[in-house]
């Protein structure tokens, strides 16, 4: 499976789970698509279901994929943007960077958040207090070569296709919000932020709410799929005992490097928690029986996946990651 990677980073994005997540749900029937919790879109642009509902509670997200909606934002208006604002950003030896950073906290053009999510520190997304965008800048001026933009304007173009080719609804809301307004043929992924990782002005996330969502879910007589951690190196997430004990689990193991070196390669088992069962999933009671046991957390085979039916797309295979 090609993996279609989105213009927009974040240090949350699940591009290296969209195939897993997409495998689970390839045998399930809905009617609609919904995320509370749309981030990057990675997930849905992957699964690239007929109809979707997209929300989360940061407006830029929602406002740049408006504005490619509604052709606001095209693969030729990205590319001279990023090529204007790329000269001036190196002329200036990087400094513009924090020019662009403070017109966007004060108007919210959404070229401006592409721009500041393609040079920022580490392709971040975080807000101060205030609601302002305070990643800082990666520290190279020569950031916007001609191959990095031809690579950024050709994913607007693969995300402008899909939301054509699609019945697709982004809305700026609270969780509760979308929750709401789901029914039984709707099916639900959920990928909320993790319990007390990061406190930003759109992403924060407490066990109250997470108490919330399960509520919610649960009543809604909905299918859903939520996206959690099951345990690292250091400690397991009891949430999902607790909160999630009637759902199935599904987990993979995922491996990430400290300061890029071997030896500091840690491994952390993501877990996706659903009312039904998933291919390779097992109860909650069976894991935790595994976990006492010290036995293994894995459910899933190493890359046996196959997909769910999707909108198909004319994407050559150049600009895919
Ligand atoms: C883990 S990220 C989702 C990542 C996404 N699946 C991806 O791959 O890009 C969680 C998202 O939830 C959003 N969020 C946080 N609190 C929220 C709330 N109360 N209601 C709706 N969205 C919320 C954040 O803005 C963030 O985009």
């Amino acid at each position: 499976m090609k993996i279609f990677v989105p213009p927009i980073k974040s240090q949350g994005i699940k591009t290296k789970l969209v195939e897993w997540i997409n495998s689970s749900v390839k045998d399930i029937r809905f009617d609609r698509w919904v995320e509370p919790f749309m981030g990057t879109g990675v997930v849905a642009f992957n699964v690239r279901p007929p109809k979707a509902l997209l929300c989360d509670s940061n407006p830029h997200l929602i406002t740049f994929y408006k504005a490619i909606q509604n052709k606001e934002i095209t693969p030729s208006k990205v590319k001279d943007h990023l090529t204007s604002e790329g000269r001036l950003l190196l002329k200036s030896g990087g400094q513009y960077y924090y020019e662009v950073r403070e017109r966007f906290n004060n108007q919210g053009c959404p070229l401006d958040f592409l721009f500041l999510s393609r040079s920022c520190f580490n392709g971040m997304m975080r807000f101060n207090s205030k609601g302002g965008f305070n990643v800082p800048f990666c520290r190279k001026p020569d950031r916007f070569a001609p191959a990095l933009i031809t690579k950024i304007t050709n994913q607007v173009g693969y995300i402008s296709q899909i939301i054509d080719s699609g019945n697709y609804e982004f809305r700026n809301q609270d969780f509760k919000n979308t929750l709401k307004e789901i029914g039984s043929s709707d099916f639900v992924y959920s990928d909320p932020p993790y319990i007390g990782r990061h406190v930003d002005y759109f992403d924060s996330w407490s066990e109250e709410e997470e108490i919330i969502l399960n509520q919610n879910l649960v009543n809604s007589n909905v299918n859903f799929i939520i996206s959690t951690w099951l345990s690292n190196k250091y400690r397991v997430n009891d949430y999902v005992f607790s909160i999630w004990s009637d759902c199935f689990i599904s987990t993979k193991e995922h491996f990430y490097h400290v300061g890029g070196k071997e030896i500091n390669r840690n491994a952390v088992y993501e877990a996706l928690l659903s009312n039904i069962k998933l291919e390779s999933s097992i109860s909650n009671k069976e894991m935790k029986s595994r976990i006492t046991k010290n036995e293994s957390l894995l459910t899933t085979k190493q890359k046996t996946y196959e997909i769910h039916s999707q909108l198909s797309l004319a994407m050559d295979d150049g600009s895919l990651s």
